[in-house]
């Protein structure tokens, strides 16, 4: 059975970059993240962030022309992330085709934008991180402090399948700060990037 999902809420693009990180540290070689979410959502934020965490220095932009790129890692025992974007797949033939299961299976952690349009190349064992804007209505109020802007609400939705079922508490530790079942609502802190 799956778990129900983890529901965590960002206030900035910094707030996203910082969940990530903080996620990353539940993260070992093998794991495989797939990153759904409309255009423009924060998938490639979130990355990173996620990068941030593993001790990534090199800049993560999109890998629009490539369609994986790998960064190598400073911290903890993941060697590398791969990310990849497959906004631009023609042909789900082509993720097979980029190993990305193999490599992942090294000492790599893999994070895939629109991950869902191949979910069945991956298998079972995947963390599935869902951005999206929050419902209409569900907006904060405008007139916060300063530097609130209830229009970089994000929603990030966690479904942890497979053997990430086991390990759904730790993730969902992790986010605590994020989610109502932990601080609930919170002041977002100063922007560090
Ligand atoms: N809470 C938030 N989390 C993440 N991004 C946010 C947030 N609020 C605003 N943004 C902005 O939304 C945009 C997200 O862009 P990003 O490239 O990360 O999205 P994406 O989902 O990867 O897009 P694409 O589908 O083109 O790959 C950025 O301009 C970012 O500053
Ligand atoms: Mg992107």
């Amino acid at each position: 059975m799956t778990p129900a999902p983890i529901v965590a809420r960002t206030t900035s693009p910094g707030d996203t970059r910082r969940l990530a990180a903080a996620l990353a540290g539940e993260l070992t070689a093998g794991d495989l993240l797939l990153l759904v979410g409309d255009l423009g959502t924060g998938k490639t934020t979130f990355t990173q962030g996620l990068a941030r965490g593993l001790g990534v220095t090199d800049p993560v932009t999109s890998p629009t022309f490539t369609l994986v790129r790998a960064y190598p890692c400073a911290a903890g025992s993941v060697s590398t992330l791969l990310h990849a974007d497959l906004y631009r797949l023609d042909r789900l033939s082509d993720v097979v085709d980029l190993g990305l299961a193999e490599m992942v299976e090294d000492d790599a952690v893999a994070v895939v934008e629109w991950g869902d349009v191949a979910a069945s190349v991956f298998g079972p064992d995947v963390l599935t991180v869902r951005l999206a804007a929050p419902p209409t209505g569900d907006a904060r109020p405008a007139d916060g402090p300063v530097g609130e802007r209830p229009d970089e609400d994000r929603i990030v939705t966690i479904h942890a399948a497979g053997t990430w079922s086991a390990r759904r508490a730790a993730v969902a530790a992790r986010l605590a700060p994020w989610t109502s079942a932990g601080h609930g609502r919170r002041r977002p802190p100063p922007e560090s990037r």
